[in-house]
């Protein structure tokens, strides 16, 4: 498959990035998934308004407005057209010799591709997770390309044998090293609220949309790591995880938390196949 960079669409094997490139050197750009259910874009509008969010807290000047044509574009001309896949695309601030403060006129560059990833079958796929410090920076609201500590807290998480690492900070949980997480106690939602300490996730609005269609009580609040005791359901959501059930927690190799899919859990997922498909 072809990816879109610098401008044109060329094999991946004739895509070169400059040892130069800030993404490369500081892990300065930005990044977006975007789903495709069976070839058609869900949220795109969303996706590409957190872009330009990210760019605008980066300083980076980049017009965002050919964005959602080749996203399509990528879809279109790969060999799955039809199929569920998702568009990655990441905009480095670019290419200047190195120095930590930015140099003028460097050229934002921009890379784009689609892949094909399995979006069925989500709702059955109960998600062992472990809980770990949040080690990161304070601006998790921008998708940055710099995800050392994510990486590191997933690979944790999966070489351990779990699916996920739930991050928290002073007692409180974040979110997951890629989902947000979502906790229900006596019926009643909570995630954690919009700023500086999680990404603003797009299916995160999608899920608090739906409770607000369905009745179901919510909660922005941050959750505290020792209220778990009383958690009723848990689940995660994400553009490629969609909203996932948790069957337990763990923390310091001491289970925390366990249970079967909850019926919110199951409600919002049934909602959720009918908006995606
Ligand atoms: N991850 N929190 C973090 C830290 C994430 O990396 C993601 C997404 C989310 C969920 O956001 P959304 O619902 O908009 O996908 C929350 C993407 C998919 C990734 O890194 O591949």
């Amino acid at each position: 498959e072809e990816v879109y960079w610098n401008d044109t669409w060329v094999r991946p094997e004739e895509a070169f990035v400059s040892v130069f490139d800030r993404s490369f050197m500081f892990g300065d750009g930005i990044y977006e998934v975007t789903p495709f259910y069976a070839g058609k874009p869900f949220m795109l509008k969303e996706h590409v308004a957190r872009v330009k969010y990210c760019l605008q807290e980066m300083n980076i000047v980049f017009d965002t407005s050919i964005l959602e044509d080749l996203m399509l574009e990528a879809v279109n001309r790969s060999s799955f057209s039809e199929e569920d896949a998702a568009v990655y695309l990441q905009i480095s601030r670019g290419t200047a010799p190195r120095s930590h403060f930015i140099p003028e006129k460097v050229q934002p560059s921009l890379l784009l591709y689609a892949f094909k990833v399995d979006l069925a079958n989500f709702e059955n796929r109960y998600w062992k997770v472990m809980a770990s410090e949040d080690l990161r920076w304070h601006r998790c609201d921008i998708k940055s390309t710099a995800l050392l500590a994510n990486t590191l807290a997933n690979e944790a998480a999966i070489s351990a044998g779990y699916d996920e690492n739930l991050l928290f900070r002073n007692g409180f949980f974040t979110e997951g090293s890629h989902t947000t997480i979502f906790f229900v106690v006596e019926g009643t939602v909570y995630t954690h609220p919009e700023g500086r300490q999680i990404l603003s996730g797009i299916t995160r609005k999608v899920v608090l949309d739906l409770c607000q269609q369905l009745s179901i009580p919510v909660k922005e609040e941050a959750f505290p790591v020792d209220g778990l005791a009383s958690v009723e359901e848990i689940f995660l959501t994400g553009t490629t995880t969609q909203i996932a059930p948790v069957s337990s927690v763990t923390i310091d190799g001491k289970g925390l938390f366990s249970a079967q899919k909850g019926k919110i859990t199951t409600r919002l997922q049934e909602e959720f196949l009918r908006r995606t498909r």
